[in-house]
């Protein structure tokens, strides 16, 4: 039984030492969480310039690749059919992809060499269906587009004239 009746209305905080155990505790937490917390968030983004070096480091090697497949080497417009045909059209009629007329499928050239050298150009340029424009090669002349449909034709039972690639 104590005579004070001021020890039931206490804090926890009795002795000066208590005081400071319990300021150094409430910065801890109110300090010290966040400074935590930030440095857990700048640790991600810590990620991105790496990616970027890394991004920056394989560049040439995939330079070096696009000029291998010939987009560099040769100038624009001056692609034979084969060549359009290897880097472009070739993902889908070699193959027969989506619906491709596969080169070298006479039967399925077959109905659509009645539209011509011309009128097969125009579809292809156009797009058709499954075909994206250009056969998805945006960069490509009407004239290699017509190459290559006549390269493509010619091996699937057509006997079209190639338009030649002008003399530089
Ligand atoms: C993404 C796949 C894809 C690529 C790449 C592609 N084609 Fe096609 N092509 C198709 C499909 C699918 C069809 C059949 C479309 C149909 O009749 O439904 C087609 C049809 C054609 C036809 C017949 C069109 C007609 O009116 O019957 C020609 C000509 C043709 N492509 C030329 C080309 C040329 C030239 C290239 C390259 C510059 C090319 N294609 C690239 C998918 C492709």
């Amino acid at each position: 039984m104590s005579d004070d009746p001021h020890d039931d209305h206490s804090t926890f905080i009795k002795t000066p030492k208590q005081l400071i155990a319990a300021v150094v505790a409430f910065f801890a937490v109110v300090i010290l969480l966040p400074v935590m917390f930030s440095q857990l968030v700048t640790a991600g983004r810590r990620a991105a310039p790496d990616e970027e070096m890394t991004a920056k480091l394989i560049q040439p090697v995939a330079r070096v690749e696009m000029a291998a497949g010939g987009g560099a080497v040769t100038a624009k417009g001056a692609k034979t059919g084969e060549q359009v045909v290897a880097a472009v059209c070739g993902a889908c009629h070699n193959a027969g992809v989506a619906g491709a007329p596969k080169v070298g499928d006479n039967a399925g050239w077959a109905p659509r060499l009645a539209l011509g050298l011309n009128g097969l150009t125009k579809s292809a340029i156009a797009g058709k269906n499954a075909m994206p424009p250009r056969g998805g090669g945006a960069d490509l002349t009407d004239d290699e587009i017509a190459r290559a449909v006549a390269f493509m034709a010619n091996k699937s039972g057509a006997s079209f004239k190639e338009p030649p690639v002008a003399a530089k």
